[in-house]
């Protein structure tokens, strides 16, 4: 096939994609095509992955991802739950700047000292202080009624994360919004289990296998309102990603 075919054939390839494009849960399975000996490599050093010198602590398939649907979406404003070095919110900024998207980005981490001081000093980003436990203290839902859409929420802090999902859910999501649940597959924690001090990490750790049944069982009983994004979830084959079965809009 020469390079012109392939320019021609994209357009016809992204049609049968867009067709039954958004699948319910139920329809969904827990495996993907990227087979867990893949996992260490791509995650052993997923803390030398910068952005402007800042950690970016996001999957090598986001990061292809994700720009794909900010372009789509267009979004306004943009929650992400678990800040860490700010890589990824600064990141997220830079692309929608390139893109002149004008969104509002909430960045939140329970400890705000992680975040590189280059990243605090960007003012496109709000670097908030707040426990993801008490995820209404940091978002009252008057302020949330504020925020303009369409919203991407991105929790990627694994700590209680159906109190979160069905707090933002409560509390403004709405069509056309999208929602993300961050490092659901389940091999790679198991990765991370053996990299990582498990007992400063405990609860994280213990929670984060988790992460897949709790927004399935999550999901369920949001069937028709939370559809998976499969144009999106499987560019890489089925669930390529770090995250299994939730990028997800809501309907
Ligand atoms: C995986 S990192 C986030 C990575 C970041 N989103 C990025 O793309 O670079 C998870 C973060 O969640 C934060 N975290 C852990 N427990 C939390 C809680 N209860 N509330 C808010 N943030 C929490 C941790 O401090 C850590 O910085």
């Amino acid at each position: 096939m020469s390079y012109q075919d392939i320019v021609k054939q994209a357009k016809h390839k992204q049609e049968p994609m867009q067709e039954n494009r958004f699948v319910k849960i139920s329809e969904r399975e827990d495996k993907s095509d990227i087979p867990f000996l893949a996992w260490p490599p791509l995650l052993n050093n997923s803390y030398l992955q910068t952005w402007k010198g800042i950690i970016l602590n996001k999957g090598v398939t986001e990061i292809a991802l994700y720009p794909m649907l900010f372009y789509e979406l267009q979004p306004k404003t943009i929650i992400e739950i678990g800040a860490l070095n700010g890589g990824g919110a600064i990141w997220m900024a830079d692309i929608l700047n390139m893109f002149g998207i004008d969104a509002s980005i909430y960045s939140v981490d329970i400890d705000i000292s992680l975040v590189d001081e280059k990243a605090k000093a960007d003012s496109r980003v709000h670097f908030l202080q707040g426990d993801c436990n008490k995820i209404g203290e940091v978002f009252s839902p008057e302020t949330l009624a504020q925020f303009p859409h369409p919203w991407l929420i991105i929790e990627d802090a694994h700590v209680n994360l159906v109190a979160v999902v069905d707090y933002f859910h409560n509390n403004g999501l709405k069509t056309g919004d999208y929602l993300i649940v961050e490092d659901t597959n389940k091999y790679m924690w198991e990765v991370w289990a053996d990299n990582w001090d498990s007992q400063e990490n405990q609860e994280e750790m213990e929670k984060g296998p988790q992460k897949m049944d709790e927004l399935r069982s999550w999901l369920q009983n949001h069937e028709k309102e939370y559809l998976i994004d499969s144009y999106y979830q499987d560019m890489y084959g089925y669930n390529g990603s770090k995250n299994w079965n939730s990028i997800l809009k809501k309907f």
